[in-house]
């Protein structure tokens, strides 16, 4: 699967990516889409804003989910249209939101009373209309990590929903927004589809209410966070969108109404290899340590969030033996640790290992820290070193 005769010259670590496996995902959804024309999907530039990942997401006719000013400019740039780009977060700047305004962008996701007047206000000035829609906290454990569970009443996402009768009822008074919908977004990496059967069962109970308060919302957007397979990236290297989208299929939505998705892990991660080479392998008291040149700037999960990404020795042969290492990295924190206790083929210095399924909030995440050089990026197409 790796074309590890062309790794030879490029400087390690870099990000290799299988552009046909991401074809072959962008397939997937687009064949599930098919069927249901009202659901549309915003591709979240957080997990992976790569120009070449991000112009092959954009061909085909995908919108942008962002959480930046930068994020807006990159969708735009990538030539995703601005009536497909909508902008979330909760600390949206004065400044990021009159780029959304001046770029005429489908959508504000709003998290707050004082966001909301402020995008009122910016919006008076600049003598447009915002399209909005508000962001409800739901309160559904999503039973991910902690770090990236969203949707409960602990976290500092959305509006909770004991106020979002308050928040409907100020922007009807607002003369310069327009409600658009609502959006829910309840975790990331969710391997258990039950959340999102609880978030469906919401989404009809709140339609239904505001429907006989007179209010109608022209979208309901549900956020992201179908989860991948890090144990086994080539045994499922697709997730199941069908059975996602399948979940949402309870919703009952109105004439005209539409169903928008942000995906981003699901999209990118399985395409993308964390690729680096061993410097040192030493020997510990009790442990053997594969000392990479790869660290916590170029791949923070596992230091961030206990993570596990699967390792191969790319180098060994087929029937090297196996041992068990300690593969950690070159910056000076016990966190920069790939991994404990991993089982590879026998590693040697100048081997080259990849780290699986990092496409998503891998390379995006890199960071500068001891002054290391960001990894640079590696296509499976011809001529695409960069
Ligand atoms: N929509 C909203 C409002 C979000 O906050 C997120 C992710 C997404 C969509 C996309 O979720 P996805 O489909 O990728 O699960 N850095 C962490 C993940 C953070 C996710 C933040 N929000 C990680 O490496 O696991």
């Amino acid at each position: 699967m790796f074309p590890i005769e062309d790794f030879s010259g490029v400087k390690t670590p870099f990000y290799y990516y299988d552009m046909k496996l991401l074809g072959e995902t962008l397939a997937a959804i687009k064949k599930s889409l098919a069927s249901r024309p009202s659901y549309k999907v915003h591709y979240a530039l957080k997990a992976n804003a790569n120009g070449a990942i991000l112009d092959e997401i954009a061909g085909v006719g995908f919108g942008a989910d962002c959480v930046s000013g930068g994020e807006v400019r990159a969708a735009l740039d990538a030539g995703i249209p601005a009536e497909k780009v909508v902008f979330a977060g909760v600390g949206k700047t004065d400044d990021e939101i009159r780029l959304g305004l001046e770029n005429g962008i489908a959508c504000f996701n709003v998290e707050s009373i004082p966001e909301l007047e402020v995008i009122n206000e910016l919006a008076c000035e600049m003598g447009k209309k915002a399209p909005v829609a508000f962001r409800v906290n739901p309160n559904i454990d999503a039973h991910t990590h902690k770090y990236i569970t969203t949707g409960t009443s602990e976290n500092k996402f959305g509006i909770p929903m004991t106020q979002i009768g308050e928040v409907i009822s100020l922007a009807q008074t607002l003369g310069n927004v327009e409600i658009k919908g609502l959006h829910f977004h309840i975790g990331s990496q969710l391997t258990d589809m039950t959340p999102y059967a609880m978030l469906a069962e919401t989404v009809n109970r709140m339609l239904d209410e505001w429907e006989a308060k007179g209010v109608t919302f022209p979208t309901i957007n549900v956020g992201g966070g179908l989860g991948i397979d890090y144990n086994d990236p080539d045994g499922n290297p697709i997730p199941d969108f069908e059975g996602y989208f399948k979940m949402f299929d309870a919703i009952k939505l109105r004439d005209g109404q539409e169903l928008h998705f942000e995906l981003g892990r699901s999209v990118v991660a399985q395409c993308g290899s964390l690729i680096t080479r061993v410097i040192y392998v030493k020997q510990g008291v009790n442990r053997k340590f594969a000392i990479v040149d790869a660290g916590f700037t170029d791949l923070i999960r596992p230091a961030l969030y206990q993570a596990h990404h699967n390792i191969e020795n790319l180098t060994a042969e087929n029937d090297a033996p196996v041992d068990v290492y300690d593969v950690v990295g070159p910056i000076c924190e016990s966190t920069d640790c790939f991994a404990r206790d991993e089982k590879l083929a026998e590693v040697k210095r100048g081997d080259l290992l990849a780290l699986r399924s990092a496409g998503a909030y891998g390379q995006i995440m890199a960071s500068q820290y001891n002054l290391r050089e960001l990894p640079a990026s590696f296509y499976d197409l011809p001529g695409e070193k960069n």
